[in-house]
């Protein structure tokens, strides 16, 4: 069986390290995936440092596509990813989430009736004015084989006319509907022992058995939207200064490019503040070990949400929806949007103590990969 994996973005590069694991282990003789690496991260810090981290095969191809226009990114992208699968006639082609990347892939291949694998299928903001609203959509309804992570997730493709109750065989119109599990968590569970071995950024930081607040940003409607980053922004000050508590920072280039537009003064109230430490992105070993001995999280990552959950701790969302519901459900996180007072609410709450420790089980057992692959083979 031969699978086609696309990837382009940092959070798919790592998702597919646990698939790409699970066919080593268990199914080294029987399956044989190809990864073609769009190019949509390129940076060593956003792309080749989980390569080699992490133990993925380095991709049979590279398209090279870069950053762009939606429309020229994905234009490039299909057109790159149409051309390989003709040269390679996969049995599938397998995506994650809900990047440029991923629908890019979902178009390619279901025009040419290869049948789409979508890994994290049916998340739903409910908001289509996301990028990432309109990529999830459109390969939902290419794709043979949908996956949701959750049970909301099953649930949002049972709304919209999917049928989770569908036998073989499998196609387009009539496709295989079933909640696996997260990936992530897979990912979560194998590698933070290791972490521990291999990551020094907690003493390097000096951040050993101190208090401190991880952030992340990168969403385009806080990075681009100047009044909403400038919220952001302030929040960190404030929080830091009322806590005297550190807040580390591994900033996404989107970032990094439209924070250097802030006012001028707010910037350096930012850039110099003693507690805020703004650091290039980290490799996945050091995030996991800024993630599990911080104190909380502040982020608008879809990813950093889970593996807060994941590490039990909770989480301040710079958004006003997520598309991981349960999470919110199970007070380990606030939304808050891009509001100042309401981030600082948030942080107090949690800093304050005034919240409890919800440990649910939302996300699968640790083994979606495997149990994925195993479908599919049958
Ligand atoms: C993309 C995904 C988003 C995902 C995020 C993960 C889409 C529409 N968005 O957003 O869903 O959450 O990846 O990180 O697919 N840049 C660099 N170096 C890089 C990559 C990007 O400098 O290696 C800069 C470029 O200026 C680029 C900008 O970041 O224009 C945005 O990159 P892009 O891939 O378009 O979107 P992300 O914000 O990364
Ligand atoms: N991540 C990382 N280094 C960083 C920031 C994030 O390894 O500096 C990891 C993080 O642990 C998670 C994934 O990248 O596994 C999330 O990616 P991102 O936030 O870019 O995208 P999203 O999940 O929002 O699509």
């Amino acid at each position: 069986m031969k699978i086609l994996t696309v990837i382009g973005a940092r959070p798919q590069i790592i998702k597919a390290s646990a698939i790409s694991r699970a066919i080593k282990k268990y199914y080294n003789q029987q399956i044989n995936e190809v990864i073609v690496h769009t190019g949509q991260h390129y940076d060593a810090n956003m792309s080749s440092v989980f390569f080699d981290e992490l133990e993925i095969p380095h991709p049979n191809y590279n398209l090279n596509v870069g950053s762009g226009m939606h429309g020229e990114q994905t234009a490039k992208m299909i057109q790159g990813i149409e051309a390989i699968i003709l040269s390679e006639s996969p049995n599938y082609l397998l995506v994650y989430g809900d990047t440029n990347s991923t629908l890019a892939g979902a178009i390619a291949a279901s025009k040419l009736h290869i049948p789409v694998v979508h890994i994290e299928a049916g998340l739903r903001s409910y908001n289509k004015l996301m990028p990432e609203e309109i990529n999830r959509i459109l390969t939902d309804h290419c794709s043979t084989y949908l996956f949701p992570p959750t049970a909301s997730g099953l649930n949002n493709l049972l709304k919209e006319g999917f049928n989770d109750s569908n036998t073989k065989p499998y196609s387009m119109d009539h496709p295989l509907v079933k909640n696996m599990g997260d990936v992530m968590l897979d990912n979560t569970l194998y590698f933070s022992q290791l972490a521990e071995q291999k990551s020094d950024i907690i003493n390097t930081l000096d951040l050993k058995n101190q208090p401190f607040v991880l952030c992340t940003i990168h969403r385009n409607d806080n990075t681009d939207n100047e009044f909403k980053l400038k919220e952001i922004i302030q929040a960190l000050i404030n929080i830091a200064d009322k806590y005297a508590i550190k807040i580390v920072l591994p900033i996404h280039p989107r970032t990094k490019k439209m924070i250097v537009n802030l006012d001028q003064q707010l910037l350096e109230k930012f850039t110099n503040n003693p507690l805020i430490k703004i650091l290039e992105p980290v490799s996945f070993f050091d995030m996991m070990m800024l993630e599990k001995y911080s104190n909380f999280i502040i982020t608008d990552s879809g990813g950093v949400q889970k593996e807060a959950f994941f590490f039990q701790k909770p989480s301040v969302i710079l958004r006003k929806e997520t598309e991981w519901v349960e999470i919110v459900d199970a007070q380990m996180a606030f939304l808050t949007d891009a509001n100042c007072q309401e981030i600082i609410d948030a942080a107090t709450l949690i800093l304050e103590g005034k919240i409890k420790n919800n440990v649910v089980e939302i996300f699968g057992d640790g083994n979606a990969a495997k149990n994925i692959l195993n479908l599919l083979l049958q």
